[in-house]
């Protein structure tokens, strides 16, 4: 039975999920199954692109005969001619004998080499640039070569605005029902198998991928159709920044992935002992037995992270068999741009640690340590220091500490008797002579944006471009940048109105959508909406740090956009006050009570509880003053 959905009104998905396959390309392991992707254009003209895997040849074959209704298909775009996309194209030609194939000369030279119709009557040779009219929409043709093979290329439908990128933007795993990425919690259910994807069958070509990035950044985008994995309608600037960390070599995150081989547990726990030490300095770890984890996932692991530690016995005079084959399947990946450690095994004559150096200095770009750790046979107590001074040496490179230099005992005794005798002054309000700022903060949670007003967000340093916020946990949007580790802030400016204090701080996110029918938003690179009207700036951030306080969170990040939105002044919070905040009218008659300097709420009673936090705008009993 045919099984298809819409992608648009007159675009259709009409590919396969194939949950029986063990090892994709012979190699990698697919526990979660992979889509075959190939859609419909159903205009004036009918328009193929791209077949699917053999496997999935019967449902396919159904759902195009059942998209077609009866029409007549006039053409199919071939991007890609791997067998998983292009296997059942005989059977299309057989089924579909006055199809032309669309495809560029290397398509149709690689088409000669696979199949026996006859290509060069078949084929209507494309290059770039060229285009396509299928009636109302008109298609262009973008190369794309090593993207995963030479010959590949991409469509552009100028009209709805889709592109279809061939095997980029895919991923392992079956699709299970969902058509779109925004349909499934992508980054936490799929985004590693779209990386272990990327990095393993397109890793190679990053400066490739690079080129076919920089054309799309010309283009307007409203859908990424891939050849596996999820169509991208929503969000398309978070894969399209994912992608490009990955195709420079840029870790994702800062953290250190430990690989070790270990014949008799003695090298894993020298390895394991270090991982101990890396985690009491805060730094991330992960770690893989590669006799026992696909070199697929260490590869996808190596590409996320910033350090790698290499951990191997000495076996036959050699690196211990997975390992060496492990590294140079990594190396055949062309990682880059990491910093690495070595430690060596050998009961006799040691010599993994050096053969290990030699494949990670064939890569561009790696630095490796000097500290560095020989066992023979077992770890000794006497070693423990080698294993301090590796970690020691991975922690300079993540973090630059301050010195704090030591205070003379004399000088120390003189701060503790001034201490004594001076008596603190304690005024809340001289906090307030500290110049605020007024600021939307914005985050997402799956589909769920909200946003809230905050006081506090500055920047830390400049370089690198970091920034903090405090935000109180009671907010939703708190509980967001939490979850997600991303957010945004757009500057109000001078020409803000009350309205958006009222809309983002005298309301809860719990209980309201407050972007449904927002018009004055525009979503950035990272996919939150920002404020387009009363804000001069805005500056979007990744979590790298949390600071816990009693009330509120302090969020470090760095900056992953700031771009300037208008020339008016920023709002300060004494500005606000003055000029934004309405005016209390005149009671009618004298209330008893407390109101919030914020938001206005009245709390009735003589006593303000000092716990109190205001149900508008979730400032503290501190924003309170008393009624007059
Ligand atoms: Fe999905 Fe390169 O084929």
């Amino acid at each position: 039975m045919y099984c298809c959905r819409k992608v648009t009104d007159d675009l259709i998905w009409v590919g396969a999920n194939d949950r029986r396959l063990a090892m994709f390309e012979g190699v990698y392991s697919v526990p979660r199954g992979v889509s075959y992707n190939s859609y419909l254009l159903l205009d004036e003209k009918t328009v193929l692109f791209d077949t699917v895997d053999a496997a999935v040849g019967t449902v396919f074959f159904e759902n195009v005969e059942y998209a077609l209704s009866g029409r007549h298909l006039d053409y199919i775009v071939v991007h890609h001619m791997e067998p998983d996309h292009s296997a059942t194209l005989e059977e299309l030609v057989r089924r579909y004998p006055d199809v032309r194939i669309i495809c560029n000369q290397k398509l149709a030279v690689m088409m000669k080499q696979y199949f026996t119709f006859d290509v060069d009557a078949m084929c209507q040779i494309v290059k770039e640039g060229d285009t396509l009219s299928c009636g109302a929409h008109t298609l262009t043709f973008v190369n794309a070569p090593m993207v995963h093979w030479p010959e590949v290329m991409m469509t552009y439908d100028t009209t709805s605005k889709a592109l279809f990128t061939a095997d980029a933007f895919g991923t392992f795993g079956a699709t299970n029902g969902a058509l779109f990425a925004d349909e499934v919690d992508f980054a936490h259910d799929y985004l590693d198998e779209a990386r272990r994807y990327y990095t393993n069958i397109v890793g190679k070509y990053g400066t490739q991928v690079s080129a076919v990035l920089k054309k799309a950044g010309g283009l307007e985008i409203s859908y990424l159709c891939p050849l596996h994995g999820f169509v991208w309608r929503k969000n398309i600037g978070d894969i399209v920044n994912i992608y490009q960390h990955w195709a420079t070599y840029t870790p994702e995150e800062t953290g250190v992935v430990i690989a070790y081989a270990s014949v008799y547990h003695h090298t894993e726990n020298a390895a394991e002992c270090l991982a101990v030490r890396l985690r009491e300095k805060g730094i991330k770890t992960c770690m893989f037995d590669v006799s026992v984890t696909p070199a697929s996932e260490i590869v996808a692991a190596v590409f996320r992270y910033s350090h790698l530690v290499l951990a191997s016995t000495t076996y036959n005079a050699g690196i211990f068999v997975q390992m060496e084959s492990f590294l140079h399947d990594l190396a055949a990946h062309n990682i880059q741009n990491r910093i690495v450690a070595l430690i060596e095994n050998g009961s006799w004559a040691p010599t993994s640690g050096k053969l290990m150096r030699g494949i990670m200095e064939g890569c561009r770009n790696m630095t490796i340590l000097n500290e560095s750790l020989t066992i023979k046979s077992a770890l000794k107590e006497e070693q423990l220091t080698q294993l301090d001074a590796i970690a020691d040496a991975i922690d300079a490179t993540i973090e630059k500490k301050t010195e704090v230099t030591p205070i003379e005992p004399a000088a120390a005794a003189e701060a503790a008797e001034a201490v004594q005798t001076y008596q603190p002054v304690l005024d809340a309000a001289a906090m307030f002579k500290l110049s605020y700022g007024l600021f939307v903060l914005t985050a997402k949670d799956g589909q769920k944006d909200n946003g809230c007003i905050i006081n506090t967000a500055s920047q830390v340093t400049a370089e690198p471009n970091r920034v903090t916020i405090a935000v109180n946990k009671n907010n939703y949007t708190h509980d967001m940048i939490k979850k997600t580790g991303v957010f945004n802030v757009s500057i109000l400016s001078q020409d803000v109105t009350f309205d958006t204090f009222r809309h983002f701080g005298f309301q809860s996110g719990r209980d309201t959508d407050k972007f449904a029918g927002y018009a004055d938003a525009e979503r950035s690179a990272n996919g939150l909406y920002y404020l387009t009207k009363g804000v001069n700036a805005l500056i979007s951030g990744k979590v790298i740090q949390e600071i816990e306080f009693e009330t509120h969170t302090l969020f470090v990040a760095e900056v992953t956009e700031c771009r300037i939105l208008s020339d008016e002044a920023s709002v300060t919070y004494a500005y606000y006050f003055e000029h934004i905040k309405p005016k209390p009218q005149p009671a009618a008659e004298k209330q008893t009570g407390w109101v919030c300097k914020i938001c206005g709420y009245v709390y009735e009673g003589e006593d303000l509880p000092e716990d109190f936090i205001c149900p508008l705008c979730k400032h503290p009993a501190s924003d309170f003053e008393k009624l007059q």
